[in-house]
C-alpha cells in the first residue's frame, strides 16, 4: 500500500446536519467530564453512522482498511492556535490518514496549512522542529539527519488549505509538518486513522519511546493484540489512569483544557 501521497484532499459535502449535530453533541458531552482531555472524545462512539460513513468513505478512496487510534477536538481563534508541527506519535505506524472535520462556524477559509518540502518523502523525514528568530532546525530522530533553513522562507511557500465549508472534510497527511492558518475561531475535531504499508501497521524505524510514553503505550497495545478491538479495549483502560491520560493527550495541547471545556458547550 503507498503512502497517502497528497497533503491533504478536500472532499465536499460528505458529511449532513444530523452527522456533525451528532459530533456536537458528543463533544458536548465529552467536555462536560470533570476528567475530559481533549482526545479519545469518539472512543466510545465509534458505531454512529458519522464515523462509519467517513471511515468507509476514506477507505474506499485508500484502497485500505483503516484503524481508528484516536481523536481531538481543538477550538482555535486569535487567541490561541497550533504552530508548526507533525503528529510524531503516528511515525509509530507505517501510515497514518488524519481527517480534519469543521464543527462550527459554517464555513472557514484556509484554516490549516502545510510546509512545501519538508516531510515529502520518507528520505526526508524529520520529526522535530526547534524554531529560534528566523532559523528553523529540524532533526530525524531515528539517523539523526538534520536540516535547517529559514522561517520566511517556509511561511512564504506554505501550501494553503481553501474555504471549507460545514459538511466537507479535509484529509490530511499528519507526517507532514502543518499549523492553523487562520487566527478566525473555530471548533473542529480530527480523526487519526492509521493502515497498513508493506512491513504491517507498526513502522520498523519507530520514535524513542521515552520521548514519547503514547509511543510506548501503542506499540505495546499492538504488539500485544490479535485484533484491533483488543487495542482499543486496552486504550479504553490506559484512559483510567492518569498517567496514561497524561501521555494519550500530550499532543492536544491539554493545557486549554479550560478553554475547550468552555467552548464545546457553546456548539
Ligand atoms: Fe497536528
Amino acid at each position: 500500500m503507498a503512502e497517502f501521497s497528497s497533503v491533504f484532499e478536500h472532499i465536499k459535502n460528505v458529511l449532513s446536519e444530523d452527522d456533525i449535530n451528532s459530533l456536537k453533541q458528543i463533544c458536548k458531552k465529552h467536555f462536560s467530564q470533570e476528567q475530559a482531555i481533549p482526545s479519545y472524545v469518539l472512543l466510545d462512539y465509534l458505531d454512529i453512522p458519522v464515523f462509519k460513513k467517513i471511515k468507509l468513505l476514506l477507505e474506499e478512496k485508500i484502497n485500505a482498511k483503516l484503524y481508528y487510534l484516536n481523536d481531538f477536538y481543538i477550538y482555535t481563534d486569535n487567541t490561541f492556535s497550533a504552530s508548526w508541527h507533525m503528529d510524531t506519535e503516528l511515525f509509530t505506524f507505517e501510515r497514518a490518514i488524519n481527517v480534519w472535520i469543521l464543527l462550527s462556524p459554517d464555513s472557514v477559509t484556509d484554516p490549516l496549512c502545510f510546509m512545501a518540502d519538508i516531510n515529502d518523502k520518507p528520505e526526508r523525514y524529520y520529526h522535530s522542529l526547534k524554531i529560534d528568530s528566523d532559523n528553523c532546525m529540524f532533526v530525524n530522530f531515528t539517523n539523526l539527519d538534520s536540516t535547517e533553513c529559514s522561517l520566511a522562507t517556509i511561511e512564504q511557500e506554505r501550501i494553503h488549505t481553501p474555504t471549507i465549508q460545514v459538511g466537507d472534510i479535509l484529509t490530511i497527511n499528519p507526517k507532514r509538518f502543518h499549523k492553523t492558518n487562520t487566527s478566525e475561531a473555530k471548533h473542529s475535531l480530527v480523526i487519526k486513522f492509521v493502515y497498513e504499508g508493506s512491513n504491517g501497521l507498526l513502522s520498523d524505524s519507530p520514535m524513542p519511546s521515552e520521548f514519547w510514553p503514547e509511543v510506548g503505550i501503542f506499540t505495546n497495545l499492538v504488539n500485544q493484540s490479535t485484533d484491533w478491538n483488543q487495542v482499543l479495549s486496552g486504550l479504553r483502560e490506559e484512559l483510567k489512569t492518569p498517567e496514561s491520560r497524561k501521555a494519550l493527550s500530550a499532543g492536544f495541547y491539554p493545557e486549554k483544557i479550560d478553554l475547550y471545556q468552555r467552548m464545546a458547550q457553546t456548539l
